[in-house]
């Protein structure tokens, strides 16, 4: 199969080529569409056979439920119920944007959706081309990240044809995604709104918004059973082996110089921040600076993937303190490590 790509990245909406798009959709085809945080492998959300494609083509485990994308608020009603009003008030502020949340779901969703669920979750991403092609489609869009299972998510066209070139219709270019790390998942069927997946959003950010705010377990503690099913398995992981060490400048540097001279035989990565300073090791990515984490979000995924590109065995990355948006970031570093992680000290 060939995959089209038809270019916005202009952010010129040219119609005829909206509706060609739309065209694959409508006839149980998969099209990669650009969101403002990671790319989406987007199939009709109502169409059990196209949805099922998904799981295919990126070997994702049924039980792990996909997110719905609408255009507009008045769709949620379509596919849940026992919404409370004030929920909805709040979610007219955050969105468009980069949350999704999880709400009881109605019949007309399907149960590959849900993964048996009796749930569905939901966003209206804020990519204006993206909600446009939503609304010429007429459905609800199901939209995993556009990665095959376990690898980074991907956050521009490049990185997603790497993975789903030849296996899907079509590929919407709308350039780099500006937050590079996946929408915040918030249940608002428990009594207490409750992070499942942190992301852009951070607790801090909902306590603005709704009284109180609850992380979901499995993100306070390590070792517990996360509820939100895609939190369970191996993630963002690139080829090579993934080593975050945590600790001030002079301790990362020192601990770096360390494993370099240990693991000689071995090609070594770097993800560090700009105040970390220069290493001798070629392969150094920078991820802007640790006073402001948006970059790193940013950059994380990315940088994954061209150091697999690169052929390093092993990639060690400065990681951060796990709050506000330290902890979206360290929860996409911690399973792209598989647990491998060292506490230095000194911060
Ligand atoms: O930013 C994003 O959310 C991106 C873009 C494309 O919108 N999408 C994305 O989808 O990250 P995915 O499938 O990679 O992650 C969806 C997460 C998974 O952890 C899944 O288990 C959880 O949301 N999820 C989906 N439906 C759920 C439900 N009914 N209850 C609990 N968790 C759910
Ligand atoms: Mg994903």
């Amino acid at each position: 199969m060939k995959t089209e790509v038809f270019d916005f990245k202009e952010n010129c909406i040219d119609l005829d080529v909206f509706s060609e798009a739309s065209k694959y959709i409508k006839t149980g085809g998969l099209v990669a569409i650009p969101t403002e945080t990671v790319y989406g492998l987007a199939a009709d959300g109502l169409n059990p056979a196209a949805i099922r494609r998904i799981f295919e083509v990126k070997n994702r485990p049924m039980d792990n439920p996909l997110i719905l994308h609408v255009g507009k608020i008045e769709d949620v009603y379509i596919l849940a119920k026992d919404i409370k009003e004030e929920d909805i008030k709040i979610l007219e502020k955050l969105w468009p944007g980069p949350l999704t949340v999880v709400l009881k779901k109605k019949d007309i969703v399907p149960i590959e959706v849900s993964a048996g669920l009796d749930t569905v979750a939901i966003r209206i991403p804020q990519n204006e081309i993206t909600r446009k092609f939503i609304e010429i489609c007429e459905t609800p869009l199901a939209a995993p990240s556009a990665n095959t299972s376990s690898k980074p998510s991907p956050t521009n066209v490049k990185d997603t044809l790497e993975d789903m070139n030849g296996k899907i219709e079509a590929i919407i270019d709308g350039g780099e995604c500006n937050i590079g790390i996946e929408s915040t998942v918030l249940d608002l069927t428990s009594d207490t709104p409750t992070i499942l997946r942190p992301g852009f959003y951070t607790k801090e950010d909902l306590e603005k918004y709704w009284d109180r705010v609850d992380l979901e377990l499995s993100l306070k503690k390590d070792g517990e059973i996360p509820k939100s099913p895609g939190q369970k398995y191996k993630h963002y992981a690139p080829d090579a082996d993934v080593l975050i060490l945590i600790g001030d400048e002079y301790n990362f540097r020192k601990e770096v110089t360390k494993i370099i001279n240990e693991k000689s035989d071995k090609k070594i990565g770097l993800m560090v921040f700009d105040e970390d300073g220069k290493f001798e090791v070629s392969d150094t990515l920078y991820m802007g600076s640790s006073s402001d984490l948006s970059e790193m979000g940013r950059r994380i995924f990315k940088s994954f993937r061209d150091l697999d590109k690169r052929k390093v065995d092993l990639i060690v990355v400065h990681g951060v303190e796990s709050e506000g948006y330290g902890l979206s970031i360290m929860n996409r570093l911690k399973k792209s490590a598989s647990g491998n992680i060292k506490y230095l000290g000194g911060n």
